[in-house]
């Protein structure tokens, strides 16, 4: 097989993940512009080397013709998460869909591998549109935690240096390593509740700094330069307090003196 075919072979393979991608990007804005806690951190995604492929079915006894069958990652996309927690409800949103089809899962969080690796996988099926027609695709979700992936991509590179032989105290010491990442993993759940609310609350108060700079802009349209001055001195002098009961009562007033700008201006029209 030459490599134009490998191109071509790979073709729906990085459109699967570039549209996957971009679905779960927008699945994290979302929950971020309902102002609501998003399970998901991060999303990426690849597609296997033809190198890397072709390792994967001389170590699995892989014939050609069963490649794409037998290979369930060839397409893969990760998404990472703060907490333990988060996994099963990503998983959740996922089984839900109606554009993915879960054909099984692999629980490495629940059964860790001998390695130390933990993950949760999903083995989907998606279909893209290519110019022969649609092709369903079988592709590799990984679902972990932030902690999780951090491991991994360490163990990961040590795989790559010592490929399958990585010695015994280096092996030792990754699997310490993965019991400090469960305990880890733990003690982060325990504060899962004080650091959500710390992050929603946050958000929240970014999103009415926006709309308090948004209605001074659009005073600014309506109203002297002066007064729009004074506002914005004394939005300032709040923002200072960091008092969030403060920023909402400054922001209901801004709305009143928009309002009455505006019944101002009917008026005059009249
Ligand atoms: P390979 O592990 O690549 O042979 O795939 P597999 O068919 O055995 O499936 P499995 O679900 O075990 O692994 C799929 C993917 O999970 C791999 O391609 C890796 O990305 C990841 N993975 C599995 N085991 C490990 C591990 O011990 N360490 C690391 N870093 N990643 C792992
Ligand atoms: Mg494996």
């Amino acid at each position: 097989m030459d490599i134009l075919l490998w191109h071509k072979l790979l073709e729906p393979y990085e459109l699967a993940v570039q549209e996957l991608v971009l679905k779960f990007q927008h699945m994290k804005k979302e929950f971020q512009d309902r102002g609501l806690y998003c399970p998901i951190e991060h999303v990426s995604g690849r597609v296997k080397t033809v190198n890397s492929i072709l390792d994967k079915m001389k170590k699995k006894g892989i014939p050609m013709d069963q490649m794409e069958e037998l290979i369930e990652d060839i397409a893969g996309v990760r998404i990472t998460c703060q907490f333990v927690e988060d996994i099963e409800k990503v998983a959740q949103l996922i089984e839900e869909r109606s554009d993915i089809e879960v054909q099984y899962e692999k629980d490495y969080v629940k059964h860790m591998k001998e390695s130390g690796y933990r993950s949760y996988h999903l083995i989907i099926f998606y279909t893209v549109q290519t110019l022969e027609g649609p092709k369903k695709i079988q592709m590799e979700i990984q679902i972990r935690t932030l902690a999780m992936d951090f491991w991994a991509t360490v163990e990961h590179s040590l795989q790559y240096k010592y490929k399958t032989n990585i010695p015994e105290h280096i092996r030792q010491r990754l699997s310490n390593a993965a019991d400090a990442i469960i305990a880890l993993d733990n003690e982060m759940s325990s504060v899962r509740n004080e650091i959500m609310d710390a992050q929603l609350s946050s958000q929240l108060q970014h999103r009415m700094v926006a709309d308090i700079l948004t209605a001074i802009e659009n005073l600014y349209r309506i109203t002297s330069r002066r007064e729009v001055e004074k506002i914005q001195e004394e939005f300032y002098r709040i923002y200072a307090l960091n008092d969030m009961d403060e920023l909402k009562r400054f922001h209901t007033e801004l709305d009143q003196i928009a309002e009455g700008y505006r019944a101002q201006s009917v008026t005059a029209g009249l």
